[in-house]
């Protein structure tokens, strides 16, 4: 789903992409920490934002998404929704924010909507999360889930590894299922074999949105900075780089130090009279 000319000028819901789903229709969801870059995927038509708990690595430059917390996320979540006008924002519940009861995660689902102003949250984890779904949900908070590779888990998982192998892609599939019927409005599938996705995304009604979880599912996610080519280095399998913006803007930054130590930077062009 994107924005067209034809399209409503008003914010996508999550109700659209799961109509969309249900059409038959792919669409694309990209992390986003702020405003400019929100104002800009909207321009693009990406109908759905994720403020991430990716941004402890990419924003806050932790080696996890461990340390991240509700305080550091909500600025971030505050800048897209201000920055973009047509796109659903969720903003990602960070660890140790919603795990205890499902009391803690409406209370901090409610910072994320009522001081952030998104549209709806995400949250990982299987059977051991759909009390804290049902809450959400009953109270009204689209709730996206999280399956497979579940990154606040990585010291339990022993790694960024694919998840799902064997026997292991039963429990998902249940756990799936369980999160869809206690309300959940949609489930991120992260590192996962393409044909269990597939399977997933057959047995669900509600969206499947694949990252590293081959081309089957409803929806795809991307980190923007993966997308674009920001980051430099060996990239996870699953990533496409559209774009090579390390080089670029590599490139720009050092010819500009070298103009300003040279003295070439600024000429008279960039001066006033
Ligand atoms: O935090 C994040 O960016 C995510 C996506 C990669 C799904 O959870």
């Amino acid at each position: 789903m994107s924005f067209h000319a034809s399209t409503p000028a008003r914010r996508v819901t999550m109700r659209d992409l799961q109509e969309a789903t249900l059409a038959g229709e792919k669409w694309p969801m990209i992390t986003t920490y702020d405003a400019l870059s929100a104002r800009l995927f909207d321009e693009a038509g990406v109908p759905a934002l994720l403020v991430g708990d990716s941004a402890a690595m990419v924003v806050y430059g932790h080696d996890s998404t461990l340390p991240v917390t509700v305080d550091e996320l909500l600025p971030l979540v505050r800048a897209v929704v201000r920055g973009s006008s047509r796109a659903l924002v969720i903003a990602d519940l960070p660890f140790g924010s919603y795990q205890s009861s499902p009391a803690q995660a409406l209370e901090t689902a409610a910072r994320f909507v009522k001081e952030g102003g998104a549209h709806g949250v995400k949250l990982e984890g299987g059977l051991s999360m759909v009390p804290q779904v049902e809450l959400l949900a009953g109270s009204g908070i689209p709730v996206i889930g999280h399956l497979g590779l579940t990154p606040q888990s990585v010291n339990a998982l022993g790694g960024y590894r694919v998840q799902g192998r064997g026997e292991s892609g039963e429990l998902l599939m249940r756990d799936a299922k369980e999160l869809q019927s206690a309300g959940a409005s949609a489930i991120v599938l992260e590192a996962v074999p393409a044909d269990l996705a597939a399977r997933v995304t057959e047995l669900l009604s509600i969206p499947t949105i694949g990252i590293g979880a081959g081309n089957a599912t409803d929806a795809q996610v991307i980190v923007w900075q993966d997308l674009v080519g920001m980051t430099s280095g060996p990239a996870p399998r699953f990533v496409k780089r559209y774009a090579d913006v390390h080089s670029v803007m590599l490139d720009a930054v050092s010819t500009w130090a070298d103009d300003v130590r040279s003295g070439a930077f600024p000429a008279v062009e960039q001066s006033y009279s």
